[in-house]
């Protein structure tokens, strides 16, 4: 069939009438930020008149939108926000889009009062999603697409004392192709809107040139600029002409000592101020170095995201991130999937993060099509212009600043012809930075290899120099001698993600491994109201006819930026202090730091008795490089000899002296060893006889069904007894994504087997002299696999003591138990927790490092982690003891015996856990349920990337858990 004329948004034209791009920059010019109320219209097609663009036209009718914003994110106003993470919303038909397509129409008038006739004037917007069309007074500048990235036009001629400014906006164009990042669609003028003075002999474009010799010690400088003029850095007694290098002594520039020297640039018409930071990248040994060293990223991955603002950010939120990052000790950031607001770079300048600046390229959806890959512009040389196009707009942009130290080309295009071409065009034009681009896995154009989400094993074959060739991976010999990161790992969707620290061993251990970037910092979770409660919703909750659930909220911080405990992990796994005990009497510090040594920390430590502090002082740690481990002697004080409680060391490494981002007095470090074990405790819970009558059997404090049911322990009714279990409502982690978003509803492996539905068939119930033995067939319907299960109860002058013995019978190979524990209803007076064991966060056997032996206290309802899709989460590990209380005291005690257990406490079922969709849907019931775990299964990051290492599978197999109750009065 013969094709029509691509519409002008629907051409492969990058711009029209647009300035060349330039490096960002603030200076002395004048400028005026348009960033305000604009006039605003919403059509629902392309197909709409543009007479509006006339400076006369009757505007009276609009409405007002704020400009930076995203049209569809005005409370329903202007159509709602929609989410795909690969799909396409409309059929796949490059360059065409559909005739209906959102189209924004912006008006806004300003008088710039006595602004100057000389020199020439330029406007600019730095961000505009996906297609603009711009008029000044009436006349035509120009068109551009590239959502995050910034176009200029001069509008001398155009500019009068009053203008009015129009702009047309569509939300899909040609150029929706090539962003189809999992993310938001969310169109609109989103960005700062500027005009900006260019007085006769200011800067066109300048590049500042700043490199570190690690062997002398001096750095480069060289400042190339058009027109020629002075470079002033006074703190280096430099002044000197531009084009003009000088080399000198320097401290460089690093994430972890971001040394910045202020400068200026000179020309005859403008001031330009510089922040100069020394530092050489390359790679040398199949490593990334950074003035000599390697450097290890303990990175995540960073979209643009606030829950009520979408993609436009306030310097506010982006300083935010950057504080959060920088005191959960994240040293790096790639700029997911496209280059962002020009501000988080100078933040990055002067924080210090090692930034992946990423260009706004992705056609994932391309990789649905038939066959895969069907017309993928990144392979079509007709796309080449516009996809360069971007590559020398983030490039231009970005390239003065120090903390960019590779250049990303885009993400999940594919591969394909305009690779090399971008490449090239990279090379060209900076030869400081290595290029990556991820899905070049053969390292074909690029520099850096960084297939995402690989399992530990394929990393450690990386590390190891074991690789072999795939389908899609041809191990040649450039391909051996590039560096390897995980542009993205770890996936962090709802509770997860585990297995951060094997990951973390193979970074230390394999030279070529240089870390990864975790998938991803922030939940894209969107408010919504409903009967008066606000909850985050995902996709499919603004009715879009595909979408992908909630795949978008797997972050690392909550919607609202609330740390997750995936986060509280990742500080932990990656600290730049190792403390441990490795021999007896010996404190060993490890500086994992590659750059600093460790005078920026004081170490203090305290020895703690049964969760209280019995003595602390400072603890005096000598010179400690870069890289090196020193040991010193665990100070002298001692446990108390008779202590019934165990004795920790804990050694705390805090920032000595207050650093931009962080208080003195903040924790960066902390390592937790034994001192003393407990002095066993002799817990004999038996000796009482069991009392038989017609309605029930008493044993002790407790009372029992005829069937063995417990039914109360001393003054508190167990309104559902002790019961095995062994279903966890599974996280987002528990199951793959494509599984899973096939439905919402769907039977994963778990259910499947039944595990959420077990039968307990009565075996026997055996009174002896001193215990009630309960015996039970515990399995699912349809299923002849069982959990042979006993319960022994007993009862003595330390409580009611429940011995669990349970076998599997029958086949089981194949299957992990999601958790193992016995599950009890108690009344929902219940309010507060108190325990003894690893807190204060949830841990799983994957994700527990983070966790310290300690006594903590918290109501239920703060025990609950408040994931944006409800699922498992809230358990606390290796609990030696604890006491579920009231708000009058009373209660219930649990005490591990002869081991640890994990605990949960909750205002619902697990099941209803499971149905929850919103948090919203999780309402306190009648009762409050307590697990008591012998163990969980991990936590993994099956969502995507690899399930849950062998060491931390639950396996069935035969496992006896012991715990004793009391009632608390
Ligand atoms: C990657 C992709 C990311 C995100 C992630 C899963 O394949 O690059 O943008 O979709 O998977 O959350």
């Amino acid at each position: 069939m013969p094709r029509r004329q691509p519409l002008e948004h629907e051409t492969l034209q990058p711009w029209t009438g647009a300035l060349p791009p330039r490096a960002w920059q603030e200076s002395d010019a004048v400028r005026v930020l348009l960033n305000d109320n604009w006039k605003f219209r919403l059509s629902a097609t392309a197909a709409v008149s543009d007479a509006f663009a006339a400076s006369t036209f009757d505007d009276k009718s609009w409405d007002k939108i704020p400009v930076p914003s995203h049209w569809n994110l005005q409370d329903g106003k202007y159509g709602l926000p929609a989410y795909q993470n690969i799909k396409f919303p409309f059929p796949v038909d490059a360059p065409y889009v559909p005739a209906e397509n959102p189209t924004g129409d912006y008006r806004y008038e300003f008088d710039l009062g006595s602004w100057s006739k000389e020199g020439s004037t330029v406007l600019r917007f730095d961000g505009v999603e996906s297609w603009c069309k711009v008029w000044l007074n009436g006349v035509l500048l120009g068109t551009s697409s590239g959502s995050r990235l910034p176009v200029e036009f001069d509008i001398t001629k155009t500019l009068a004392p009053h203008n009015v400014l129009a702009v047309r906006v569509h939300q899909w164009s040609a150029a929706t192709y090539i962003e189809d990042q999992d993310q938001w669609w969310l169109p609109g003028i989103f960005r700062d809107v500027t005009v900006i003075h260019r007085p006769v002999g200011s800067v066109k474009d300048h590049f500042v040139h700043q490199s570190y010799d690690h062997v002398s010690g001096a750095g480069t400088l060289k400042v190339d600029c058009d027109p020629a003029g002075r470079v002033l850095v006074p703190e280096l007694g430099i002044d000197m002409a531009t084009g003009e290098s000088i080399t000198l002594p320097v401290e460089p520039w690093s994430a972890e000592v971001p040394r910045l020297y202020e400068g200026e640039l000179v020309t005859s018409g403008e001031r330009v101020p510089l922040k100069i930071g020394f530092r050489t990248v390359v790679i040398e040994d199949k490593v990334i170095k950074v003035n000599g060293r390697r450097v290890l990223f303990r990175g995540v991955n960073r979209h643009e995201f606030h829950p009520d603002h979408g993609r436009a950010l306030d310097n506010e939120t982006m300083l935010a991130d950057v504080l959060l990052m920088k005191r959960h000790n994240i040293n790096a950031v790639r700029t997911s999937h496209y280059p962002p607001h020009p501000h988080f770079l100078d933040l990055c300048d002067l924080y210090g993060l090692w930034v992946v600046d990423e260009g706004d390229m992705e056609s994932h959806g391309f990789e649905l099509c038939t066959p895969k890959w069907n017309n993928n512009p990144i392979d079509d040389p007709d796309w080449e212009a516009a996809l360069v196009n971007r590559t020398e707009r983030m490039v231009e942009r970005d390239k003065n600043h120090p903390s960019i130290v590779i250049w990303s080309l885009g993400n999940e295009a594919g591969m394909g012809c305009n690779i090399g071409a971008m490449t090239q065009w990279i090379r060209d034009r900076d030869t400081s930075r290595p290029i990556h681009y991820e899905r070049d896995l053969e390292t074909k154009y690029v520099d850096i290899y960084s297939e995402m989400y690989l399992d530990h094993q394929a990393v450690e074959a990386i590390g190891k120099d074991i690789e072999t060739d795939r389908a899609d991976l041809k191990v040649s010999q450039r391909h051996r001698d590039a560096p390897y990161f995980l542009c993205e790992y770890a996936h962090a969707m709802g509770n997860g993600p585990g297995g951060l620290t094997e990951y973390m061993e193979l970074f230390e251990k394999h030279p070529r491994t240089q870390g990864g970037f975790v998938w991803e910092w922030i939940d894209h979770g969107m408010p919504k109201r409903e009967n008066g409660q606000t909850y985050y919703a995902y996709g499919g909750d603004f009715g879009e006819e595909i979408h992908d659930a909630n795949f978008c909220c797997d972050g690392l911080v909550f919607p609202d930026r609330k740390p997750s405990p995936g986060l509280i992990e990742y500080a932990k796994v990656i600290e730049p202090v190792v403390i441990t005990s490795e021999a007896e009497g010996k404190i060993t510090i490890r500086n994992r730091n590659d750059f600093a040594d460790l005078s920026a920390y004081s170490f203090t430590w305290r020895l703690e008795t049964g969760g209280k502090v019995v003595a602390e002082g400072k603890l005096e740690v000598p010179h400690v490089a870069a890289g090196e481990t020193v040991t010193v002697p665990v100070p002298s004080a001692q446990p108390a000899a008779d202590a019934s409680e165990e004795s920790f060391w804990v050694v705390s490494a805090t920032l000595a002296k207050p650093t931009l981002w962080a208080d003195a007095g903040h924790e960066v470090a902390w390592g937790q060893f034994a001192a003393a074990k407990a002095v066993a405790v002799s817990a004999t819970s038996t000796g009482t006889s069991p009392i038989v009558t017609e309605d029930k059997i008493t044993l002790g404090p407790a009372t029992f069904s005829p069937n063995g049911t417990l039914l109360s322990i001393g003054d508190l009714a167990v309104t559902d007894g002790a019961q095995l279990q062994v279903y966890r409502a599974e996280t987002d982690n528990d199951w793959r994504y494509d599984e899973r978003f096939v439905d919402l509803t769907p039977g994963g492996a778990w259910r499947r087997e039944g595990f959420n539905r077990l039968h307990h068939e009565p075996e026997a119930v055996e009174v002896t002299e001193d215990a009630v033995v309960v015996s039970t067939r515990v399995a699912a319907a349809s299923h002849d696999r069982t959990l042979a299960t006993t319960y022994r109860w007993t009862a003595g002058p330390h409580g009611l003591r429940l011995d669990l013995t349970v076998d599997p019978e029958g086949d089981w190979s194949g299957l992990v138990l999601p958790r193992l524990g016995v599950t009890l209803g108690l009344p929902k007076s219940l309010a507060n927790v108190e325990w003894y064991g690893a807190g204060p966060g949830e841990a799983y056997p994957d994700t527990c490092r983070a966790a310290k032996v300690g006594k903590y206290a918290l109501s239920i309802d703060d025990m609950q982690t408040p994931y944006v899709f409800p699922q498992e989460n809230g358990s606390r590990m290796d609990v030696r003891w604890a006491h579920v209380t009231g708000s009058d005291g009373s209660g219930l005690s649990v005490r591990g015996e002869g081991g640890v257990f994990a605990l949960t406490a909750r205002r619902w079922t697990t099941e209803q856990l499971y149905a929850a969709r919103h948090t919203i849907d999780l309402v306190p019931g009648p009762n409050v349920w307590l697990d008591l775990d012998v163990g969980h299964n991990g936590v993994g990051t099956l969502a995507c990337g690899p399930g849950v290492l062998p060491q931390h599978q639950l396996l069935p197999k035969h496992t006896e858990f012991s715990v004793v109750f009391k009632s608390i009065p």
